[in-house]
């Protein structure tokens, strides 16, 4: 005698069967407000061990699944780190998500294009110039009066330019240094004051000079000289001057050049021209500080408005080849301060980097480089762990947070396959690309000959 059919809806079958099926992270339903809403998100790809995958960090960060919108994408060489990233922008656009990309490869081009975009692309003594000293204004509704906000923005710019001297340097600044720097920050932010900030703003130029020849009402107020303050910083002068008078001048050295839109789906930084820079990451800070600074003017903070979602759009900063930064502490401590700021400033942050040892190749276990390893994964709740090699997973897996099953399976995955910790939960997801999204990721031109 046969035994009856059972039969069952799929949403029954899930609890039948548990842990062998993930329902995934779109399309639920989600209350809101009182309201009932859905979570959705682009689709990524297949889960292997589900049924499609889709992701929004907005939509996931509005639902309260996530507490920030940030993301790490990690991986061997030729895994399709990129290509996942290019398609998800691509796919973003359709929700009105906007993309900045920091782009030293300048593998964005065809994307650009499909989007009828140009890279802005820079190289020393070249036509276009960025201010990275254009800074963000503070965010909105905290109460800060004209003059606090003018402060905020000081020290904005106190920070960015510490950061590049230290890197430049290789050690943190004096308390003498950071001084000097921070009166000609003032005094060069102060004599801009009510004029064009995009003309007339502090730019490189003007804080060296400003080092170099300090005056006396800045000397006075640190109980010192005109001779004693330029002494004090000098050598950070000399260290910023390079950008400004050296072999990487004609980037970052003047007001941004007019004509420059942060308006539009898309937004390219063209790097390729320094790419074999030993200043990489030094010349893409400056070129994220400058995308940092624009998002205050187009952007609402990530979930201020629960009650009008889809008023929300924010954009997704994308720094690929995110190592160069990392790699170096001065720049990477001010990555990962500019980080946090990413809710209040409506962006969800993407770096892309080869390993985590690429954050503390000089940094011995609990030294501060390996502490900015675990603040930036901290920071990013997000991580696409595509294949690494067993050493590598080893030392990754308790900063990943992988479980031992995972942290065996990292280094067998195939390309375009890639575990996905998001928040407390993990999806195996299977990247898919369209024959027209190919011919936008396609690096391989090189490799099989023909470029
Ligand atoms: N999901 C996928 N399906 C099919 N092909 C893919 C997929 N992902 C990437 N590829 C192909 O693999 C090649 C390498 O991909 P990609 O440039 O994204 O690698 P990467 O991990 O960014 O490498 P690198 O570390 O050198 O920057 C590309 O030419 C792309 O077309
Ligand atoms: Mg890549």
């Amino acid at each position: 005698m046969g035994i009856p059919a059972h039969e069952a809806t799929t949403r029954h079958l899930g609890a039948v069967y548990p842990f062998l099926s993930e329902p995934g992270l779109g399309n639920r339903m989600v209350g809101v407000g009182g309201s009932v809403d859905r979570a959705g998100g682009v689709l990524v790809g297949r889960d292997l061990l589900g049924s499609t995958f889709a992701y929004d960090p907005f939509e996931l960060y509005r639902c309260g699944f996530l507490t920030n919108p940030n993301m790490i994408v990690i991986g061997q060489i030729g895994r399709g780190k990129s290509a996942f990233v290019k398609t998800y922008l691509w796919r973003l656009a359709v929700f009105g998500r906007r993309a900045w990309v920091v782009d030293p490869k300048g593998e964005y081009g065809a994307l650009a294009r499909v989007w009828g975009v140009e890279p802005v692309a820079l190289r020393p003594g070249g036509p276009i110039r960025l201010n990275p000293l254009d800074t963000a204004s503070p965010a909105r509704g905290d109460g800060t009066g004209a003059r606090a906000g003018a402060e905020e923005m000081a020290r904005q710019r106190g920070e960015l330019l510490a950061s590049l001297s230290a890197a430049s340097l290789g050690r943190s600044l004096l308390p003498t240094e950071r001084s000097a720097l921070d009166l000609a920050v003032a005094v060069t932010s102060s004599s801009a004051q009510g004029s064009d900030r995009s003309t007339s703003g502090p730019t490189l130029p003007t804080v060296v000079d400003a080092l170099l020849h300090p005056e006396a009402e800045s000397a006075r107020s640190v109980g010192t000289d005109v001779a004693g303050l330029a002494a004090d910083g000098r050598n950070v002068a000399l260290e910023l001057r390079r950008l400004v008078a050296g072999d990487l001048q004609g980037m970052f050295d003047g007001p941004t050049s007019p004509g420059l839109r942060l308006d539009g789906p898309l937004v390219v930084l063209d790097l390729s021209a320094v790419y074999h820079s030993a200043a990489l990451g030094i010349l893409m800070t400056c070129a994220t500080a400058w995308l940092q600074a624009g998002l205050g003017a187009v952007t609402k903070a990530v979930g201020s408005d629960r009650d009008h979602p889809k008023r929300t759009d924010g954009v997704v900063v994308v720094v690929d080849e995110a190592w160069a930064i990392l790699a170096n502490l001065g720049v990477a401590r001010w990555l990962q301060s500019s980080w946090k700021l990413s809710r209040a400033r409506g962006v969800s942050n993407v770096a892309v980097l080869h390993r985590l040892s690429d954050l503390d190749t000089t940094g011995a276990v609990g030294s501060e480089q390996v502490g900015l390893a675990r603040g930036l994964l901290s920071d990013s709740e997000t991580r696409v762990v595509y294949a690494q090699p067993p050493g590598e997973v080893e030392r990754a897996a308790p900063l990943l947070g992988l479980s031992s099953t995972e942290a065996e399976l990292v280094p067998h995955l195939r390309r375009g396959v890639a575990l996905w910790k998001v928040g407390t939960r993990s999806f195996l997801v299977q990247h898919r690309l369209s024959p027209h999204e190919l011919s936008i990721v396609d690096t391989d031109e090189r490799m099989d000959g023909r470029a």
